[in-house]
């Protein structure tokens, strides 16, 4: 199975990535996750996308592509993937797609999650008082919030349009939210 997840900062696609990922035993590639490893080791990229992060908008399309095509080329990747955060943008779809005509692999659905910018807000803000993750500040959120409407919205265009969309309502408990998804992407799988 290959699945894109997409949906505003806070609408679970990293909680739901990380369910998917066991129930479907394919990875779980979060370009979040990937670029906080490079913070977090204090590499060349890390310290490049660092302040870029902090301030809630989007790393360059050059650096998430080469990311990208280095975490793909490895096997595991093979069997399939669940991506989470990218693409952010019509150009990373764009590139999305053709690396992955490169490799011969065609994904199977981008999900939507759908969740209200309130409960958005209340679920980072919630976070922030447990993890304090470095962007989940209120400037930073509006910017992030911000950014998923000016860039990342015509994405979820673009995959209705091209009839790979499933919208999925993300209010829920994790394990209702979870049900949906599986429903939606593979009634195949849905035990009971
Ligand atoms: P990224 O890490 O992708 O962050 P994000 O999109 O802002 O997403 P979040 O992690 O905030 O939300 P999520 O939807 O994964 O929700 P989660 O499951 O965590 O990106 C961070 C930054 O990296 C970007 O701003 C950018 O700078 C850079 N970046 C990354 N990818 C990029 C790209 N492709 N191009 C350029 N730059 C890129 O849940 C959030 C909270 O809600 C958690 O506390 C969770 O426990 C809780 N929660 C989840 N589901 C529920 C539920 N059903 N009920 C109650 N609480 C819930």
């Amino acid at each position: 199975m290959r699945l894109v997840l997409l949906g505003p900062p806070g609408s679970g696609k990293g909680t739901q990535a990380t369910r998917l990922k066991e129930y479907l035993q394919v990875p779980h590639i979060s370009t979040g996750d990937l670029l906080r490893a490079e913070v977090a080791a204090g590499s060349p990229l890390g310290l490049q996308a660092k302040e870029v992060m902090a301030r809630g908008e989007l790393v360059s399309d050059a650096i998430l592509l080469g990311m990208l095509e280095d975490r793909f080329s490895r096997d595991d990747t093979r069997a399939g993937f669940i991506l989470d955060g990218y693409p952010r943008n019509l150009a990373q779809a764009d590139a999305l797609g053709k690396l992955l005509e490169k490799l011969g692999q065609k994904f199977d659905s981008a999900v939507q999650l759908e969740v209200p910018t309130e409960l958005l807000v209340e679920r980072i803000a919630g976070r922030a008082a447990a993890e304090g993750r470095a962007d989940d500040n209120p400037e930073s959120v509006r910017k992030r919030l911000q950014v998923y409407t000016d860039q990342t919205a015509p994405v979820i265009e673009y995959y209705r349009q091209h009839g790979e969309l499933t919208v999925v309502d993300g209010v829920g408990s994790l394990d209702e939210v979870f049900s949906r998804i599986v429903e939606a992407i593979a009634p195949e799988k849905v035990v009971g």
